[in-house]
């Protein structure tokens, strides 16, 4: 590989990244990159398929229990939803639904970095929940969260994460992530969190490698975006979508494999990526758990369980953790 440049500009934190992931070895490719427009609507496929177990598990979870959750969140003097990463918020409408229908008063406060997904929820929740006192906000979790640590309100604040999309983060980050959001805690505040647990690994393993190709098409993606937006030309039918699982650490690990010996172009970084056959560019991970990691997590961020719900598989677990 050579660049063609020796002092290198990047105009974007993409470009930068894309350049140094792409020049490190071995390559690797952070996953937060996947979702622009067609990589939004390729996760809501991945979401609906069989395979993809991990939505309608949730799903159970807080239909089975959605009077239980509702009673631990709320609060006299009513209480703030805050969900990071709402996205279409099809799973958390069954809690809305009971909190609207018992008259609970609350805000509901959906967070995503897509103003797309945000304005497609609110419309569509203005429609069933025409009482819902919510408000929107588009953002970064990290700038979100300055903003509610900053909060005057005394209001009890209940953050939600659902889909165990901390387990895109490996475990340093997982904890830096959960650190950030327990600074931004009060005492009597909770965080409810959605893990995806260690289970059969075929079962994880077809969840990332569906029959449809969906993910194999979410995975390539990102090749499709640094095409366009950085002016290059991987050919995505040289590269292989290869997940895999490993059921000692509970990671599932995504890669693109180069099929043959090939040269990219990435024309605005002026750069040129060589692969050999069979080089591997490392995409994404998501992490598995169970009670111990979790508990872990939770210990070396300050924070600890309360209580957990899990689908009747135990294929999924939402643990409520409150600041130690
Ligand atoms: C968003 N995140 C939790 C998903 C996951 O399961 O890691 C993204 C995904 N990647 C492939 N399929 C779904």
């Amino acid at each position: 590989m050579k660049t063609k440049k020796s002092e290198q500009h990047f105009d974007t934190v993409f470009q930068k990244e894309i350049h140094e992931g792409l020049t490190a070895f071995p390559k690797y490719i952070s996953s937060k990159w996947f979702y622009d427009k067609t990589g939004d609507q390729l996760f809501q496929q991945i979401m609906n398929l069989p395979e993809y177990y991990l939505t309608g598990c949730e799903y159970e979870i807080l239909d089975t229990n959605t009077a239980e959750i509702a009673q631990l969140f709320s609060d006299k003097e009513g209480f703030d939803l805050v969900e990071l990463g709402a996205g279409d918020g099809k799973k958390t409408k069954v809690l809305l639904q009971h909190l609207v229908t018992n008259e609970m008063p609350f805000t509901y406060k959906p967070i995503d970095i897509s103003q797309n997904a945000l304005d497609s929820l609110e419309n569509d929740l203005q429609k069933v929940f025409p009482k819902l006192d919510m408000i929107t906000q588009q953002g970064t979790y990290f700038e979100v969260l300055e903003k509610l640590c900053k909060r005057s309100s005394e209001r009890k604040t209940v953050i939600m994460v659902l889909g165990s999309n901390i387990g895109n983060l490996n475990h340093e980050n997982a904890i830096k992530f959960l650190s950030d959001i327990r600074k931004c805690m009060n005492p009597k505040d909770l965080l409810f969190m959605g893990f995806d647990q260690k289970k059969d690994p075929s079962i994880i393993l077809s969840a990332y490698n569906d029959s449809q190709g969906v993910t194999e098409a979410f995975n390539k993606n990102v090749l499709k975006r640094i095409n366009s937006s950085l002016d290059a030309d991987f050919d995505l039918n040289s590269f292989k979508h290869w997940p895999i699982y490993d059921p000692e650490t509970g990671t599932t690990k995504s890669f693109l494999v180069s099929t043959k010996e090939q040269k990219v172009s990435l024309n605005k970084l002026n750069l040129e990526v060589s692969f050999s056959a069979w080089e591997s560019i490392h995409t994404e991970i998501s992490q598995k758990y169970d009670d111990h990691i979790v508990n872990w997590l939770a210990q070396e961020a300050g924070l600890e369980v309360f209580v957990k719900f899990q689908d009747s598989e135990e294929y999924f677990t939402d643990y409520v953790f409150k600041k130690i």
